[in-house]
């Protein structure tokens, strides 16, 4: 229970930067922009979620973990500005894919170990990933490279969801 958290804690960091280095280079679409940069902001708001579990099982984030995460948002935060617009969204929309899932494991661990109160924040949190995952999907929707993509990386995006009882 407390790794899935810890790799989620670590994994909210890489999201938050990577997403920071998207929305600043995006500058011709200003709702994207204004979507990834709010997209960010849910991934802090995460990450101080997913702390406080932690520290109510007396568990501390991973360091090395914690370290290679920074980098690797780091490093995919600032390759968005040199980068053509279909890998950012696509290497998004497959980061959230894993996110959804460890939150789902999260969860099933939570309600197996008699965690019960975890288990609403952490639904919350699988919800809003999923959000997250299905507007990156849609921006790489159609992309003639979305084939080649899935078939080398294991991810497409999911189906579109009806407008109704969404958001
Ligand atoms: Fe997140
Ligand atoms: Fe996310």
């Amino acid at each position: 229970m407390a790794r899935v958290l810890q790799d989620a804690h670590a994994g909210e960091v890489a999201a938050a930067y990577a997403y920071r280095g998207h929305w600043h280079s995006i500058r011709r679409q200003p709702l994207v922009r204004d979507e990834i940069r709010r997209i960010e902001g849910t991934e802090w708001h995460h990450r101080s979620l997913v702390k406080s579990l932690l520290d109510e099982l007396g568990a501390k984030p991973r360091r090395r973990r914690e370290i290679a995460m920074w980098t690797i948002g780091r490093f995919f935060g600032a390759l968005c500005f040199v980068s053509f617009r279909f890998g950012p969204m696509y290497a998004a929309g497959r980061l959230e894919a894993m996110n959804v899932g460890q939150y789902d494991d999260a969860r099933r661990y939570a309600e197996r170990l008699g965690l019960a109160h975890f288990v609403p924040s952490l639904l919350e949190m699988r919800e809003e990933e999923t959000r997250h995952e299905v507007f990156f999907g849609d921006q790489c929707r159609g992309h003639f490279l979305l084939p080649i993509a899935s078939r080398l990386l294991g991810w497409s995006p999911p189906a579109a969801r009806p407008v109704t009882g969404w958001e």
